[in-house]
């Protein structure tokens, strides 16, 4: 397994792993699959903006995950924070891929002089909880009830990690 910036050529791989999680976890909002086009967006955006996305590709060239720093708020006061995302194939979790990808992409902020990274997380989602614990995220706090999916609410807990 080694740890890569992504390319446009990853954008299929990195889609199909966001739109398994759409359909079947809480990690996202999200309710639908997301189109081809909006995620090859979604890469530019983020190589435009100088934001890490890195993937993890194993020893086939198989993408089994990505993990990306997203921008958290136009307004430029905020030019400091960023949001993380961190998916991993569901084949492959539980075996270090996660800790795996955030630890260069929490370098990587730091080294692009972000002062925050910000993680909102399902109350339930125990493994990303302690994925992000282990990396020195602290929960700062807890939305309730502001996701409907699955028929059911859902909470987000708010974590941060600060250089
Ligand atoms: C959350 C996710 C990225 C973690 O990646 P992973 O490769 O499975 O995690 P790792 O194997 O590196 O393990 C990281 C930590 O989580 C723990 N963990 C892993 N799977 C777990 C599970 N199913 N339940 C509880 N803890 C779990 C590990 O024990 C480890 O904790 P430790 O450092 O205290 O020992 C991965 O499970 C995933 O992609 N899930 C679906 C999408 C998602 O939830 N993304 C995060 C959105 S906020």
């Amino acid at each position: 397994m080694r740890v890569r910036d992504a390319t446009g050529e990853d954008v299929p791989g990195i889609l199909a792993i966001y739109n398994h999680a759409v359909l079947h976890t809480t990690a996202t909002a999200d309710l639908e699959p997301q189109p081809l086009a909006a995620r090859k967006e979604w890469l530019a955006v983020r190589q435009r903006a100088g934001l890490a996305v890195l993937v993890a590709e194993d020893d086939t060239g198989a993408i089994a995950g990505w993990a990306s720093l997203n921008p958290y708020h136009a307004r430029p006061g905020y030019r400091f924070t960023v949001e993380n995302s961190v998916y991993v194939a569901e084949s492959s979790r539980g075996r270090g891929v996660g800790s795996l990808l955030l630890a260069p992409l929490v370098e990587r902020a730091q080294a692009a002089g972000v002062h925050a990274i910000l993680a909102g997380v399902d109350s339930t989602n125990e493994a990303s909880l302690r994925l992000h614990a282990r990396f020195g995220f602290e929960k700062v706090g807890q939305l309730r009830q502001v996701v409907w999916k699955f028929d059911r609410w859902l909470d987000v807990v708010y974590l941060e990690r600060l250089f």
